[in-house]
């Protein structure tokens, strides 16, 4: 019998475009998804902008369009990612879709009916400028425990201490610079701390296959309970007052869901919009025992998805998730991703510089297994997977015998000789643990059997070596058959790996002249006499050039502007408008090297109207030519320097600095200069110079 399923990735925030993180879960569950439909399954594969919330709204303000407009707009770039690297979700919707209004509101009902909401009045921090209460993210202030500036106001990132954002020493709103004042409201809460959900949520969180065991392990301790007796998984807020962007809580006049309760009833929503428009019966569906839920999600959001998300489908009447999958983040170069350090890999630049989607489909899945583990993306390692593995042992075998076959023998398949056969036995007997595999989520184990069977196919060319085979007389039955097994094993490679390359297996379907694969096809063979049509060379290697282009910044990229934009920026009273950043100690400022640095040439960068090039002197000696070693920067200053002005001047240089490629070459450092946050406003780049008499090399304190 057929499954029946129903898959989801986290919903992402309508607030940004997609980054690789997104796309690296948007490809391990597609994989998922393919190999299911491979095997017979009929899968809904659902996914949906996660429309609201205050960031959200706030964002619109700002951008001066509606939130309704806002999300239509993000929502609007989405399909060139999702196309460009073949995630083939079935629909994508979004929360403020009219389903989600509909289905948020009756699980409310739902809950409330079964007295699992209470309200409680709240002390909470309110804008009076703004006349909206202020979200924690909203709220900074001085930490209470170290008294670092401008922390937010559930944390400080500092000192590690978590607190309320009433407990800030001098807050103010990150919206409007005033200070709030505090405001009672009525909140409404879901009841997690019912004996009920803790006995529900104990049991379901440790069922065989809801969790993996390491996100069981990370989430017992909300519910097991201390010395005392007391868990610590308490009620949970889920309502925020009006200004909010958002879902209205049935009679609760002003009063909105808070994002998090109807962003995982998206799921749902996305689901029954489909469901709607391929004429399926969404109460039938979900109410059938049979129909399989799963969710793949980040790390991040755990807590959701494993204790309040199936904690409100359960008193609210509804089918539980079978699982949720939880996979680690991905850096890039060892490094969390952050735009503004210009670290990370743009998913549409990837494809815009004609990179190949199925590559980066193949390495993510070469990396991934079923454990919740951080996976890390290494250029060179990219670039070697790809090219040994995908195109030297796999596609390989097609190129070196598919030729011989149209040329020789008109494209028909030969008799397979014992040898042959023996190995294709070899082949076809991994389908059911390479199946296994991918439905364990272990994509890295698939691809390493699949590749040690790759060079089993290659032993068997290079002891039969066609080639040769082609040039002597008599030998035409041989090579018939060597061409014949190895297409065949072509074949069965490119049916292993269609989950992960969908794309390049259509191009091979289509070229040995047959049916879309499934798994059941691994046991099957083309057959003698079948006739497979010519062989177009069906993937290139990656160039290093590539790899260099990717990571390249943009040439308009502000990282070189010569001022941190690491850290969020906050209207302040200051001149420049940016508030003081966090408190650091003196350890973490003497990690930073400045150095006086002189300025040997100075000049202006072809192609770029913002960046000059710098040759400086750190005072780092001489070459063995004798020649004084320089650095080469680029600096974001050309609107308000020519480069005559600067030569010959001093100034510091964060000397530490990581070396950065740029289009235009290698920064070597970095040089300092004051701007207002807001250069439209204010503009003005003001590079640092040194007092009379400091030297290059000198360090500065
Ligand atoms: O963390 C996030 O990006 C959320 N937008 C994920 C929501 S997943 C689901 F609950 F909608
Ligand atoms: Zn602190």
């Amino acid at each position: 019998m057929p499954r029946q399923l129903f898959v989801t990735t986290a919903l992402p925030y309508a607030n940004a475009p997609f980054h690789i993180g997104h796309m690296m879960e948007y490809i391990q569950a597609d994989i998922w998804v393919r190999h299911q439909r491979m095997a017979g399954n009929v899968v809904h594969f659902v996914c949906a902008d996660d429309a609201h919330g205050a960031p959200i709204m706030i964002a619109a303000e700002k951008a001066g369009k509606t939130p309704q407009q806002f999300v239509v707009d993000i929502a609007a770039g989405r399909k060139q990612y999702l196309d460009g690297f073949h995630i083939g979700f079935d629909n994508w919707h979004s929360t403020d879709g009219a389903e989600n209004h509909e289905l948020a509101q009756q699980i409310y009902r739902d809950l409330k009916t079964n007295d699992l909401i209470e309200t409680k009045t709240i002390e909470q921090f309110f804008d009076p400028e703004k006349q909206m209460f202020l979200p924690d993210r909203f709220i900074k202030g001085e930490c209470p425990k170290c008294g670092a500036k401008d922390q937010y106001g559930d944390n400080c990132e500092v000192c590690g201490a978590v607190y309320a954002a009433t407990e800030l020493k001098d807050p103010y709103s990150a919206l409007s610079g005033v200070t709030p004042v505090l405001r009672n409201s009525e909140h409404y809460f879901f009841k997690l701390s019912d004996p009920r959900c803790l006995a529900f949520l104990d049991q379901w969180t440790q069922e065989e296959g809801h969790l993996q065991t390491e996100v069981y392990n990370k989430i017992k301790e909300w519910l097991t309970p201390n010395d005392d007796g007391v868990r610590d998984l308490g009620d949970w807020d889920i309502s925020r007052d009006a200004p909010y962007f958002g879902i209205e809580i049935p009679d609760a006049p002003g009063k909105y869901f808070y994002v998090w309760l109807d962003a995982p009833i998206g799921y749902l929503a996305s689901l029954k919009n489909y469901l709607g428009k391929i004429g399926i019966d969404y109460h039938a569906f979900m109410a059938d025992p049979a129909t399989e839920q799963y969710h793949f999600i980040g790390k991040d959001i755990i807590t959701f998805h494993t204790l309040f998300w199936p904690a409100m489908l359960h008193f609210s009447g509804r089918k539980t998730p079978n699982a949720v999958f939880v996979h680690g983040h991905l850096t890039v170069n060892n490094e969390k991703m952050s735009k503004s350090r210009g670290t990370g890999i743009d998913p549409l630049k990837y494809l815009n510089i004609g990179m190949n989607p199925e590559w980066l489909r193949y390495y993510i899945a070469a990396k991934l297994n079923s454990r919740n583990e951080d996976l890390d993306f290494v250029g060179q390692d990219f670039m070697q997977r790809v090219n040994s593995d995908l195109v030297g042992k796999f596609i390989n075998i097609a190129s070196r015998s598919a030729g011989f076959l149209s040329k020789r023998f008109s494209g028909k398949l030969g008799v397979t000789s014992p040898d042959g056969a023996g190995l294709l036995d070899i082949l076809r007997a991994k389908a059911d643990e390479l199946q296994q595999h991918y439905e364990g989520r272990d994509y890295g184990r698939a691809l390493r059997e699949i590749m040690l069977l790759a060079d089993r196919v290659n032993e068997y060319v290079d002891q039969n070596k066609p080639w040769e085979l082609a040039k002597q007389d008599g030998m035409d039955a041989r090579l018939h058959d060597v061409c014949t097994v190895c297409i065949e094993a072509f074949r069965l490679l490119t049916l292993y790996l269609k989950p992960v390359l969908p794309t390049l297996a259509a191009q091979v379907e289509s070229f040995l002249n047959i049916a879309a694969m499934q798994w059941p096809d691994a046991t099957r063979s083309l057959g003698l006499g079948h006739t497979i049509g010519d062989y177009k060379h069906l993937m290139q290697r990656v160039d290093s050039k590539q790899i260099e282009a990717l990571f390249e910044l943009q040439a308009d990229a502000k990282v070189t502007a010569a001022v941190g934009t690491e850290h969020s920026r906050v209207e302040s009273g200051l001149p420049g408008g940016e508030a003081i950043a966090p408190t650091i100690t003196i350890d973490d400022f003497t990690r930073i090297d400045l150095r006086i640095a002189k300025i040997v040439r100075c000049e202006k960068v072809e192609g770029s109207t913002k960046l000059l090039r710098l040759t400086l002197d750190v005072g780092e000696g001489n070459d063995a030519d004798g020649n004084a070693i320089t650095r080469n920067v680029f600096s974001g200053i050309a609107s308000s320097y020519q480069p005559e002005q600067l030569t010959g001047q001093l100034t510091v240089l964060v000397a530490n600095l990581a070396p950065r490629k740029m289009k235009f070459g290698i920064s070597q450092g970095m040089v300092l200069a004051a701007s207002a946050a807001d250069e439209k406003s204010l503009p003005g780049i003001y590079l640092l110079n040194p007092g009379p008499g400091a030297i290059p090399g000198m360090r500065v304190r």
